[in-house]
């Protein structure tokens, strides 16, 4: 099969094209053919060497994924997971590829309602929004949260799903346009981090409250401004460093608030806790949807040989949504 290998850590151009061994599905796995294979940041942190793979994954990137199902490893049932079945799944890394295989607790049907190829931009961004906004924040119906980033691949469907359950949700976009489409996504207020003070206008929306939950990718270089936002008993969970990983926080205002900052990452969980995730977004997210209020958004779709192009793509700060990768 045809996969995206990196050749030595580096710039796009270090993404080719090569031949590797069809994958033979292990106890417990799935093979399935890809229709197409989401770009996610942390794909371009692996291929400039920053990011390695997990153990027993395949070398070469990619986090999720959609296609048919087009074989079984042992202790598969056929019946439950018959060939040709369309599905999305989320994986350890591997996923630029025309074939991989994947464990069936990390394996969701392709929803009612959305197309094989845009049902790739799911399965990372939902988890990643579900477990974050639901396991680690707490969000409850009514709350408040801030998506700091609400146009990324995540920050997308974070600000769905948190609409669809009934929170008020505030987010934050860089540029007039990019604002309008996430108000277009259900965010009640969006916030012009280029043109505007992110904590002040966080007050204004609030009455001077602050948010119940912050959902950050901007790590250290957020700090400051996500802990004046947080309401009295706030959340801070950070999922991403894209300004620094390393900051100062100050435990004053924490305690004043008695705030909770935590974080996670998704990727070096172990097959039995992604597909508990898996299992709640299939119970909880899928519903919505299948019924509109949760939609992939697609901002382009590549031939799997032009990933390099993918890359530079996400890289340009032009993307509002998800890239995905045709084999
Ligand atoms: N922890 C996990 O399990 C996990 C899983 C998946 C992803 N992630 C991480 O989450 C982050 C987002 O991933 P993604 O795939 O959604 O990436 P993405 O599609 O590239 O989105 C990045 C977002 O950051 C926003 N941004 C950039 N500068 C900003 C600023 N100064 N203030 C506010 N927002 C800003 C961008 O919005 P504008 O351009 O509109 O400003 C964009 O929406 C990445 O760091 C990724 O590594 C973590």
């Amino acid at each position: 099969m045809r996969v995206i290998e990196v050749e030595q850590p580096g710039g796009p151009e270090q993404l080719s094209v090569v031949e590797r061994p069809d994958p033979v599905p292990a106890g417990g796995e799935l093979l399935i053919r890809v229709a197409a294979a989401g770009v996610n940041r942390a794909d371009l942190l692996q291929r400039e060497g920053h990011y390695p793979p997990p153990p027993g994954v395949p070398a070469w990137p990619g986090l999720e994924v959609s296609g048919t199902v087009v074989g079984r490893g042992p202790e598969v049932d056929a019946a439950t997971w018959p060939d040709g079945l369309p599905v999305a799944a989320l994986l350890g890394g591997g996923g630029y590829a025309e074939l991989v295989t994947v464990p069936v607790g990390q394996v969701l049907p392709v929803p009612d309602g959305v197309d094989l190829i845009a049902a790739a931009g799911l399965p990372e961004a939902a988890c990643t929004a579900w477990t974050n906004l639901i396991d680690s924040g707490g969000l409850a119906a009514g709350e408040t949260l801030l998506v700091q980033g609400g146009s990324g691949g995540v920050g997308s469907l974070a600000v769905q799903i948190a609409a669809a359950l009934g929170a008020r949700v505030l987010t934050t976009a860089g540029g007039p346009e990019r604002a309008a489409r996430c108000r277009e996504l259900g965010a009640d207020v969006v916030i012009d981090h280029r043109m505007q003070d992110v904590t002040a206008a966080v007050h204004e929306a609030t009455d001077g409250r602050g948010v119940d939950v912050v959902l950050d990718v901007l790590g250290a270089g957020g700090l400051e401004t996500n802990l004046a936002a947080l309401a009295t008993g706030g959340r801070l969970v950070v999922i991403g460093t894209q300004r620094g990983a390393r900051g100062t926080l100050d435990l004053g205002l924490l305690m004043a608030k008695r705030a909770y900052v935590t974080g996670s990452t998704l990727r070096s969980r172990t097959v039995a806790e992604k597909s508990r995730v898996v299992a709640q977004v299939a119970h909880r997210v899928w519903p919505m949807v299948a019924d509109g209020r949760v939609r992939p958004v697609v901002h382009a779709t590549l031939p799997l040989d032009r990933a390099d192009e993918a890359h530079r793509l996400l890289d340009s700060g032009e993307v509002f949504g998800k890239v995905l990768l045709l084999p």
